[in-house]
């Protein structure tokens, strides 16, 4: 066999790029200073780098010079901090929608936060309706919210009067000066629209699509920024963290230690010094108490919510996020004696459909949480998840356009006249059908209840089928079909353990009679019957 000559002489220069490569490799090796020595309280050796993810763009607590040196008050605390604790950090440049987005007007946390790509994003507000998505540091940074418009306040937008409804508003997404905030502050709002970033939101305004940018900036380059300030706040700024991180354990204890020297006001006047600007630093920085319960430094189970099933989990007036399923978990837990957390989490997250086959979703498959909390154990699920026992009857429905304009029949088998939508990783799907025996047509698959909605209401689809017995502006046809094999459970990755230890808890909770007391309680909370299996069901599937 001949090589060619090309090809040889190719293979010849490859070779001597490598040995060139690791020459060059070994000097900066050598060259390089040996790695500190950390290590932390307990004197053991702490490997690991902790990593602080900015996006660069924030002046002055985290940015890029002219230079491209990435520098900032943010940056000087994190080194300061960690310092102290005898911790190895880095910062990380990263999108912010790493940290967080909003979707729909519910802020989550982002991929990189979830996915472990860093373990916090400093420099964001602790909020309500942020603490049912992160965990949170101490704050070391006072904050406050503020309202744009543009030069000359064109629309005599008043931040003062407590009906905007005939304003347009904008804020960025993933911020904590959103609609729930604006509850929070007794207004009443109109439209809001989400911008992507402050270049949108400023064309935005720039163009008279939005009115009023509310974020917390002070000074927004040709805007004009209102002297008004409200709090969307629980506290200032701080640096967000994945639920059941235990980067708080270590970080609080030593900002504390930071704040006691004066070393953290002695920072906040260098930084003004050398960044040329204001610093929003607090005067005297709360602290919390160190958790030192027996359990502090076990594995949080996270618990996936979407926050968009009422009564089961969604976020209240304020933010907060409530609900059967919520509460449930934390009774289980507490009686397995685990640590646990429900987390925001878009539903697609835990499972999406394509082409009529249910998938385990990115978030459940590459562990961003434990568990998927309220989903129905059907048949076609069980290949591509494991699930606990069940705790709640399962019922599906048919939902038409009001009036059933096109004469769907539940009690028919061949539906294939008509166009079906269900949502996106629903178990009310093509199998579910089949299995009841019926002939079906088309199927879309809407990403989200408004869209399946819309898709009703202009007639491309003749009929959504749900878990959802009530949908406002549908009518639900009373026929009940059950696609379940035993009813809602905790939907698991495939092999995951948490079954192991969730079920005997579970079966306890059952046989204590606390469980049925929980259902009864919480129908009267959430207003709402909480269809609960009954005590010998649920022992019974055990
Ligand atoms: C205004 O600006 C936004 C953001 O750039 C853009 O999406 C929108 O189409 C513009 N609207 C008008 C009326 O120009
Ligand atoms: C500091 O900022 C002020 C106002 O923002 C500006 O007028 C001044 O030139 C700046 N000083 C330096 C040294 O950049
Ligand atoms: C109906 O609504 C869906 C979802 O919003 C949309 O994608 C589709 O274009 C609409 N179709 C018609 C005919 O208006
Ligand atoms: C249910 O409510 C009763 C009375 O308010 C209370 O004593 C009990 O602890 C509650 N049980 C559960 C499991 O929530």
């Amino acid at each position: 066999m001949a090589f060619s000559s090309t090809g040889s002489l190719c293979f010849g220069i490859i070779i001597i790029l490598s040995l060139l490569e690791s020459l060059c490799a070994c000097q900066r090796c050598s060259s390089r200073k040996p790695a500190q020595d950390i290590t932390n309280q307990d004197g053991k050796h702490d490997h690991k780098t902790w990593l602080f993810s900015v996006n660069g763009r924030k002046r002055p607590y985290s940015f890029l010079d002219d230079y491209g040196n990435l520098i900032g008050f943010d940056v000087d605390l994190v080194a300061k901090v960690c310092q102290i604790a005898k911790k190895r950090c880095k910062m990380v440049l990263t999108e912010f929608t790493e940290c967080s987005i909003t979707s729909r007007d519910i802020n989550y946390p982002g991929r990189g936060l979830m996915a472990e790509w860093f373990d916090g994003c400093p420099g964001y507000v602790k909020s309500i309706d942020r603490e049912g998505a992160f965990d949170f540091t101490d704050p070391y940074l006072n904050t406050y919210a503020s309202f744009t418009v543009a030069p000359g306040n064109p629309k005599a937008f008043d931040p003062d009067s407590s009906d905007y409804s005939k304003f347009s508003l904008t804020h960025l997404t993933g911020a904590v000066t959103n609609s729930k905030c604006l509850a929070r502050l007794d207004k009443t709002v109109g439209k809001i629209i989400i911008a992507a970033d402050l270049p949108e939101a400023k064309a935005l305004l720039l163009n008279r699509s939005a009115d009023v940018l509310f974020s917390p900036r002070s000074k927004i380059p040709d805007l004009e920024v209102l002297p008004q300030r409200v709090h969307c706040d629980a506290g200032g700024t701080a640096v967000m963290l994945k639920k059941g991180s235990n980067l708080a354990q270590w970080w609080n204890p030593a900002f504390q230690s930071l704040v006691d020297s004066g070393d953290y006001q002695k920072l906040c006047e260098e930084s003004r010094i050398k960044y040329n600007a204001s610093i929003r630093c607090m005067v005297s920085p709360p602290h919390s108490n160190p958790d030192t319960s027996e359990h502090h430094d076990k594995k949080v189970w996270l618990f996936s919510a979407s926050g968009r099933r009422k009564p089961f989990n969604y976020l209240d007036d304020k933010g907060r996020l409530v609900g059967f399923d919520v509460d449930f978990v934390q009774e289980v837990c507490r009686v397995a004696g685990r640590r646990c957390a429900n987390v925001l989490q878009e539903f697609t997250e835990c499972t999406f459909t394509h082409r009529n086959t249910n998938f385990p979703g990115r978030g459940l498959m590459d562990g961003w949480v434990d568990a998927c909390t309220g989903y129905g154990n059907t048949l076609d699920r069980e290949s591509a998840f494991d699930f606990t026992d069940a705790y709640l009857r399962s019922t599906s429905y048919y939902s038409v356009a009001p009036g059933n304009p096109s004469g769907f029949k539940p009690t028919d088998t061949d539906f294939s006249k008509f166009t079906f939508t269900h949502l996106t990783g629903a178990y009310t799907n093509a199998k579910c059908l089949s299995r009841q025996g019926k002939k079906f047509g088309k199927i879309i698959i809407a990403a989200n209840l408004p869209e399946a909605k819309a898709l009703i209401l202009n007639k491309t689809a003749d009929v959504l089928f749900s878990p959802r017995s009530r949908i406002p502006g549908l009518e639900s046809l009373p026929q009940e079909v059950h696609c379940e094999r035993t009813g809602v459970a905790i939907m698991v990755k495939r092999g995951s353990p948490l079954p192991d230890w969730w079920n005997p808890a579970f079966r306890t909770y059952v046989e204590s009679g606390q469980f049925s007391q929980l259902c009864r309680n919480s129908s009267t909370k959430y207003s709402y019957p909480i269809d609960c299996l009954p005590d010998d069901a649920t022992l019974r599937y055990s």
